[in-house]
């Protein structure tokens, strides 16, 4: 309906680039996948701050995609008002109803989560996710990279996800806050994914970081060797996403490796993962959808995992010290 971008103008599209801040980063991290594996397209990720500076090289037939919750941040908006006086098709995937973004783009594809009160993005980020996953199907059927019936099969999955959200939670809670009890008064977490896992993984160290205050750093798991794994010792609780996705047997090493260094791996694998059971100290599972579809599932228990480490920590978990809803100036 609010998307402009016509199925010719869309099948002419060359490059995707997406510009963000914060979860939404994140958010658009994931789509990433989504639209090169599905769309068969090029996509350039980029941190709003980063890009309205950099001088960037834009085309005309570069579709740049905004994502912004509350439609407001300061950074997004400039680097989206760069790439559209640059002559790109820019498209806003926004929270809120009249924001700026919504006037600043060619196009806007609405999240439709309704409001959001706690300054740290839960449901905004999976619904994020869910509008990236229908515009990266789009692209595909309208540039012909992707059959009716796998469509229909990912389109099934999708609306599955409201239903296994709520198992998710259902059957994590408990443990999650028992995990959270054991750790809240560590003075570190680290996170680790890769592949489909990363975003999932920087999401959930965001989450802990801004709300329990407690430091964490995600990395991309094949980057362990290249310097983090120094900062590992039996104190450390080390966040492993291992759900479903094509490079699971290489994060299943890297979760090996790490166990073998005595740190105490929480992972979160996809139900039935016996391989995940094994080799973590605390497995969380998630219900099985199609593998580019878990981070939804995945970021549940991460969320879940921050949200009562803050309680433990008698945090105020909606309004964070230092931290703003909506991010209006630089
Ligand atoms: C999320 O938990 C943060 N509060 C923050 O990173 C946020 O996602 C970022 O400021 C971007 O906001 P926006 O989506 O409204 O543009």
């Amino acid at each position: 309906s609010e998307l402009a971008l016509t199925p010719e103008q869309a099948a002419m599209v060359r490059r995707v680039i997406v510009v963000a801040c914060g979860t939404s980063y994140h958010a658009g991290l994931v789509g990433r996948y989504a639209i090169e594996t599905w769309a068969r397209l090029p996509v350039d990720m980029d941190i709003a701050s980063e890009y309205r500076y950099r001088d960037p090289v834009i085309e005309p037939d570069d579709l740049v995609i905004g994502i912004t919750q509350s439609g407001e941040t300061a950074d997004t908006l400039a680097a989206m008002r760069l790439a559209r006086e640059r002559g790109a098709h820019v498209l806003a995937v926004t929270n809120v109803m009249g924001s700026q973004a919504t006037r600043d783009a060619d196009s806007v594809l609405f999240t439709r989560a309704g409001l959001e009160i706690g300054v740290a993005a839960t449901k905004t980020f999976t619904s994020q996710v869910a509008a990236i996953y229908l515009l990266g199907l789009w692209l595909a059927q309208v540039r012909d990279h992707i059959d009716r019936e796998r469509v229909a099969e990912l389109v099934g999955e999708l609306k599955a996800l409201p239903r296994k959200i709520e198992e998710t939670i259902d059957s994590c809670d408990r443990q999650v806050r028992a995990i959270a009890r054991s750790h809240a008064e560590g003075r570190f977490f680290l996170y680790l994914g890769r592949h489909i896992g990363l975003p999932v993984c920087l999401e959930g160290a965001l989450k802990m970081k801004e709300i329990s205050y407690i430091p964490s750093a995600a990395y991309a798991a094949g980057e362990m060797k290249h310097g983090p794994i120094a900062l590992l010792d039996e104190t450390t609780p080390v966040v492993c996403i291992a759900t479903d996705m094509p490079v699971l047997d290489k994060m299943l090493s890297n979760v090996a490796e790490v166990h073998a260094r005595g740190a105490a791996v929480i992972a979160i694998g996809t139900e039935g993962s016996d391989e995940v059971a094994a080799t973590a100290d605390q497995a969380l599972f998630v219900p099985r959808t199609d593998w580019i579809l878990q981070p939804i599932l995945a970021v549940v228990p991460l969320q879940l995992l921050a949200y009562y480490t803050a309680r433990q920590l008698g945090r105020n978990v909606d309004q964070p010290r230092n931290l703003a809803k909506t991010v209006t100036v630089e």
